[in-house]
């Protein structure tokens, strides 16, 4: 009944990349783009007869357009219950939450994270599994096979849901609960964190907290949570209202792209703290007065500090980290006796050791930190377990992360970002470092010996999996590393990232410039890949 089966042409490009399916809105304007995707999806789904779904997103640009059409399609393809997030919001880690409190099936993520948004901007579609994270390989190369050969879809007739209010809604029998998107969520984290004493740490006249929603989808989880349920000033969240475009930025937290907060904790207004999270709520950056936190280092503090927090006060199992990020909390899972993970970039290889019990958590140079209370990264988690050690310690942020390295040893860290190089110099960038591979190990480079070289394969202990090509590394025989890799989530081009470490043991130098102590690594990336030649650009476009 009222069932329609639309004839389509396939297109070829909907291959996912590190978060999912990430196009400009353009390219997912073209006809029926959107649907040959998700019936690709439905149709890898072979059990979604009467199941239960999750959807919600940033509230970029094409949002709701989106929304009304998935909800049309899950009908017409037997699902049986949505959860849709108010307004159409969810972040990634509510809903990565939602699927598993809800035991749903999965869950369908309309953001393209911190890429730009608006009609010119991008636009993604992720789908999680039942245990809350990312699709594995396995499934989204299943969906891709599928959409390249998907010649009908399946939808029912428009009939707009209301998505502005909570409500129960039938759509030709499939039951829509609209929901608040912001309450389990929120419940989640009061069952991790001491929310009394955070609250008054919050409360104290002492203490001044910002934090830049960047106009993305964090806006109305930080205001309810931070300002409203912990008691924080107003005004404490700001850009705090999620818009289409994001306000024209870039919602990316990071010390380029979040400028107004670097220069709120960069001048002298007396802040203590400062974060900021992404247009899917899913990366945190950290900052203390005039200091900021490596993701890498953020990752290893909180390990090392976890049992404060009473939800993490048995002691963690391990810790995961992908390839690039530093080395730092290793360094902290060696002195805990617990065991340690390097898995490749993207939050889908942690799923599996989450699964097992192997770690508890993980984390990601690129502003992602999480842990087994879902299967994402979480932005506002991270803020909330600063905030919680912040309060027990009565410390500040400076002085946590200073006798961090007294006790382990500075981890200087920077990444390099060429964006939207040709793919055909990416290419032949990484193709150059990896004829040298195997020469590489023995030689000496700028007063430094390699001690080896690789393209980075990656067994997954759990189930046995093997993910090729994941980034060359360099390794030095003093514990620097330097790994170059192509990102998979970029919509133009391609964007090479350079990652360079350098260890520090001594505390008398731990206050040097990040970029001059990685100065010798900086030209040794240049001398091995020749970025500069090769892509004709004179210097990286975000340093971070
Ligand atoms: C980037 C980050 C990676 C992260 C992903 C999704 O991917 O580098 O760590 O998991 O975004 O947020 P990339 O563009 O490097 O493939
Ligand atoms: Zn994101």
């Amino acid at each position: 009944m009222n069932l329609e089966i639309v004839n389509c042409t396939p297109y070829t490009d909907q291959k996912p990349g590190t978060s999912g399916l990430r196009k400009s809105v353009k390219q997912f304007q073209r006809p029926d783009y959107l649907q040959t995707y998700i019936q690709a999806i439905f149709n890898t789904l072979e059990d979604r007869e009467g199941s239960t779904l999750i959807l919600g997103g940033d509230g970029r640009y094409f949002n709701r357009e989106a929304i009304q059409i998935i909800l049309r399609m899950a009908s017409a393809n037997g699902i049986g219950h949505v959860f849709v997030g108010k307004a159409g919001i969810l972040s990634t880690p509510a809903a990565s939450h939602l699927i598993r409190k809800k035991q749903a099936l999965g869950g369908i993520i309309l953001s393209a994270s911190h890429n730009p948004g608006g009609p010119d901007g991008d636009f993604g579609v992720k789908f999680n599994v039942s245990n809350g994270g990312p699709a594995s390989e396995t499934f989204t190369d299943t969906v891709y096979q599928n959409a390249c050969v998907v010649e009908q879809y399946r939808i029912r007739p428009i009939k707009p849901i209301p998505l502005d209010k909570e409500g129960v809604y039938d759509l030709f029998g499939m039951k829509i609960e609209v929901i608040d998107s912001v309450q389990d969520y929120m419940e989640l984290m009061e069952s991790i964190f001491d929310f009394d004493k955070i609250g008054q740490l919050l409360q104290s006249d002492s203490f001044k907290m910002r934090f830049d929603a960047m106009h993305a989808v964090t806006g109305p989880y930080a205001k309810r949570i931070f300002e409203q349920r912990l008691g924080a000033p107003e005004g404490t969240v700001f850009h705090a209202q999620p818009l289409a475009n994001f306000g024209g930025g870039h919602p990316d937290p990071n010390q380029a792209h979040a400028k107004e907060l670097m220069n709120q904790l960069y001048t002298n207004q007396g802040i203590a703290f400062g974060a900021a999270s992404d247009g899917d709520g899913d990366r945190n950056m950290i900052l203390g007065n005039h200091f900021f936190v490596t993701p890498s280092d953020s990752l290893a503090v909180l390990a090392a500090n976890a049992t404060l927090v009473p939800g993490y006060k048995q002691g963690i199992a391990g810790i995961a980290r992908s390839m690039p990020t530093s080395q730092a909390p290793d360094l902290v899972a060696q002195k805990l006796g617990v065991p340690y993970f390097e898995t490749p970039t993207g939050w889908k290889f942690f799923g599996n050791l989450l699964d097992a019990g192997q770690i508890t958590l993980c984390g990601e140079e690129s502003f992602g930190t999480s842990s087994n209370h879902i299967r994402e990264k979480d932005g506002v988690w991270a803020v909330l377990f600063w905030l919680n050690l912040l309060a027990e310690k009565q410390d500040s942020v400076e002085n946590i992360v200073r006798q961090h390295w007294a006790e382990y040893g500075r981890n200087y860290y920077s990444r390099h970002d060429y964006e939207a190089i040709s793919s055909a110099s990416g290419n032949i960038i990484m193709e150059h470092l990896r004829q040298q591979l195997a020469t590489l190990a023995g030689t000496m480079i700028r007063g430094k010996m390699i001690r080896a070289a690789d393209d980075f394969s990656y067994t997954d202990p759990v189930d046995g999996s093997v993910s090729e090509h994941q980034g060359i590394r360099i390794l030095f025989e003093d514990g620097s590393r330097l790994i170059f890799r192509l990102s998979g989530t970029g919509t133009q081009g391609a964007t090479l990232r350079v990652y360079l470490e350098q260890y520090e043991a001594d505390v008398a130098n731990h206050d040097q410039d990040t970029q001059e102590v990685l100065s010798d690594l900086i030209e040794i990336a240049e001398a091995l890949g020749k970025v500069k030649e090769l892509s004709g650009r004179e210097a990286p476009d975000v340093i971070t």
